[in-house]
């Protein structure tokens, strides 16, 4: 696979601060965030063995969903373009935005863009639109939205065998990661020595009673299972979180995403005294990436503060990526 060649792996595992806060917390990070400029973070994990998965099983292209300014479709764009593998993205829009960065960068890596309208969308492979693509295309290996899998479990597993790998944890020590469809945490959880180190946050609204990730595995969700925003609507604006972004990169020149990892970390650093953080001296935060998402992001919200971009991701604002 010519993609391997690109990733920084395994990522390292970094001391982002010894005293988090003055709270006497240690704080580490899994530098996922690393792994590739577009393929980061779990996106990576998850893609990996279902890229493999592709090969051994000689399909004739890759097709998947997701949404407008979705992580899982670059990245996903991004492989099949150095793979050379036709790639068709089904895309939730009412319309097709041809401003849309994102949409703009797939593209032009050769993804073939298919709208479909968020009241078929639900529907995913049964909804008419792709229904009538893969009638005429059964060759084609579909990968569910987000990438969770349980080939995606087994990438996310390698995450909790490096940590092991790379440092002590004990009954002082928890991981925190945060949760979408539970594929990422679910790999992890199944991995682990211990399941009470770790925590999963989740950054948008929700009952917390069905993560896909741990159906995959069987197991109930962690007892340890937070919710981290109270906003209901997922990618919505928040004025705090960007500003939290911008002072955390100055800080400690670790740039977070706005839709998961900016918002667990904020939560963490407001909550350390928090009961699920009692007697807790290290904390290993998973930085999941999801980084390109910033573009988006800036997009969207043009109007308002924007995350500001450090001169280093400077392929985050390349020329093409101007608005309008
Ligand atoms: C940056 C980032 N972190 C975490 C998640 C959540 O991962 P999962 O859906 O595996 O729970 C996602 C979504 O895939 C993501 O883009």
């Amino acid at each position: 696979m010519r993609f391997s060649s690109q990733v920084n792996f395994p990522s390292p595992l970094d001391v982002i601060d010894n005293n988090f806060r003055g709270s006497g917390i240690a704080l580490y990070m899994k530098r996922d965030d690393l792994i590739h400029p577009w393929v980061n973070g779990n996106k990576y994990r998850k893609l990996s063995c279902n890229i493999q998965h592709f090969y051994d099983k000689g399909f004739a292209g890759i097709c998947s969903f997701g949404g407008a300014f979705s992580n899982h479709l670059i990245a996903l764009a991004y492989i099949t373009h150095v793979e050379c593998i036709p790639f068709v993205a089904f895309v939730r829009a009412y319309e097709y935005d041809h401003n849309n960065p994102i949409l703009k960068k797939i593209s032009s890596w050769g993804t073939k863009i298919i709208i479909v309208p968020p009241d078929q969308y639900h529907l995913k492979e049964q909804g008419e639109i792709p229904q009538s693509f893969l009638k005429e295309h059964n060759n084609y290996y579909l990968i569910p939205e987000g990438g969770t899998n349980d080939l995606a479990l087994k990438g996310a597993a390698q995450i909790i065998k490096e940590i092991y790998s790379q440092t002590d944890t004990d009954k002082y020590s928890k991981v925190v990661c945060t949760v979408g469809t539970g594929g990422t945490s679910a790999g992890i959880y199944a991995n682990m020595n211990s399941t009470e180190n770790l925590m999963l946050a989740c950054p948008f609204k929700s009952n917390l009673s069905y993560l896909r990730g741990f159906e995959l595995i069987k197991r109930d969700i962690p007892i340890d299972t937070i919710n981290v925003s109270n906003h209901k609507k997922f990618g919505a604006y928040d004025p705090d979180i960007v500003s939290f972004i911008n002072r955390f990169y100055n800080d400690y020149q670790v740039l977070l995403d706005p839709i998961y990892t900016a918002k667990t970390m904020y939560w963490l650093a407001n909550n350390l005294d928090h009961v699920h953080l009692n007697d807790i001296q290290k904390i290993i935060f998973i930085h999941t990436g999801g980084l390109p998402g910033i573009i988006g992001y800036n997009y969207l919200y043009r109007n308002k503060e924007t995350i500001r971009i450090p001169l280093k991701y400077d392929h985050l604002q390349s020329p093409d990526m101007t608005f309008g």
